[in-house]
């Protein structure tokens, strides 16, 4: 088992990649559907669906090319079986079984969670298991120790909104675009502290997060406070002030959901002992959060590992990476006689089970 093709359709991003185990990623290619989306307000999932299929292909043909391979080359296929959007995520799957299949060769449905927490591991140095690892993306908060593929013990998690989803919410807020995390970090770079906004769940102990409550704070400070101008909006004098409350909210903000990931994460690495942290999924992407993380894995002593910012949002090298892992340690005969292409929309991660 050496040479894998990685396919991931989970929602908005159709992606295709190789990973050799003895190479290491060979090539990865991503398409973003966010333009397609964008006048909807939100993913629309027929469009991403059909989307998918149009994409697929090229995607598939153009990693080939890069790497300078034929998909007779193939060991195997990994592709994302959930948790996404059902038409979405069936794209994928009916793409990697039939190509598999045609080829004699095994497939794998996997875990999208499981790509992004294994996703650090693909670049130099990667940490040895057992680890913590944070999982912020725009579906989940999952603080996981982590002591083998598949052992997955759950910490904490969001028991309401997930880390990106309050981002993209607040950015909303804001009249800033989609997807709202990269644009919060922008804005806040111009802003000022001062905006007090709550630590949602920190002065109790535990490691599960809550989000909803601090969106709802900021809903509330921007109505009380962008009134303040008077009558008189569309002046310059109120635009420009409009303009610097918005800065200082998005770094309150960015401030707030910082702290709280961090006090988890610390408080996560005292219970189980670990001394390594990981920190994946579109939110780890976030240079403030990676400034603080890096300064307390300083002063505590713990290393802490991330992906790449191009592998922290969705992508196909860490499932390209996942199948692989897993593949190795499964035996080819029952995969091969797998031709279930059943997606999982809702899969909790928890569900794995540790590949002996
Ligand atoms: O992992 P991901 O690409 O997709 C999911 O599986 O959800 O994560 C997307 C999320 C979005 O909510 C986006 O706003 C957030 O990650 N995100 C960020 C940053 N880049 C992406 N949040 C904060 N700061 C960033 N730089
Ligand atoms: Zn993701």
């Amino acid at each position: 088992m050496d040479l894998i093709l990685g396919i991931e359709t989970s929602c908005d991003e159709t992606a295709a990649a190789l990973y050799s185990g003895q190479h290491g990623l060979l090539a990865h290619a991503l398409h973003s559907q966010v333009a397609a989306h964008a006048r909807y307000g939100g993913v629309v999932p027929e469009l991403a669906s059909r989307d998918h299929i149009r994409k697929l292909p090229g995607l598939t043909q153009q990693v080939l090319d890069e790497a300078g391979l034929s998909v007779a080359q193939l060991d195997g296929i990994a592709w994302t079986r959930g948790p996404g959007l059902p038409g979405a995520l069936m794209v994928g799957a009916g793409f990697a079984r039939a190509l598999a299949w045609g080829l004699d060769i095994p497939a794998i449905g996997i875990h999208h969670m499981e790509g992004h927490l294994l996703a650090p591991l693909l670049e130099p140095h990667p940490p040895a298991m057992p680890f913590v690892a944070l999982l912020v993306s725009g579906g989940h908060t999952l603080l996981v120790h982590v002591t083998d593929l598949g052992d997955y013990r759950l910490l904490g998690e969001s028991v309401d909104d997930a880390a990106g989803e309050a981002f993209d919410k607040v950015a909303r807020m804001l009249e800033l675009g989609y997807p709202g995390g990269p644009a919060i970090a922008k804005l806040a770079a111009q802003g000022r502290p001062g905006v007090e906004l709550p630590r949602p769940m920190t002065q109790r102990p535990g490691l599960d997060f809550s989000f909803s409550g601090l969106k709802t704070a900021v809903r509330q400070y921007l109505q009380e406070h962008e009134g303040e101008g008077g009558e008189e909006r569309g002046d310059d004098k109120d635009e420009t002030a409009i303009s610097t409350l918005r800065a200082d909210v998005a770094y309150g903000f960015q401030e707030a959901v910082v702290d709280t990931l961090l006090i988890k994460c610390r408080r996560a690495l005292a219970a189980t002992g670990s001394r390594r942290l990981i920190v994946a999924g579109g939110v780890g992407a976030n240079a403030r959060l990676r400034e603080r993380l890096n300064a307390a894995a300083q002063c505590d002593g713990f290393s802490v590992h991330y992906p790449r910012l191009e592998l922290c949002t969705d992508n196909a090298a860490m499932i390209a990476y996942a199948g692989y892992r897993r593949l190795c340690r499964s035996a080819r005969e029952p995969l091969l006689a797998d031709l279930d292409f059943s997606v999982r929309p809702r899969w909790p991660l928890t569900e794995l089970a540790a590949v002996s």
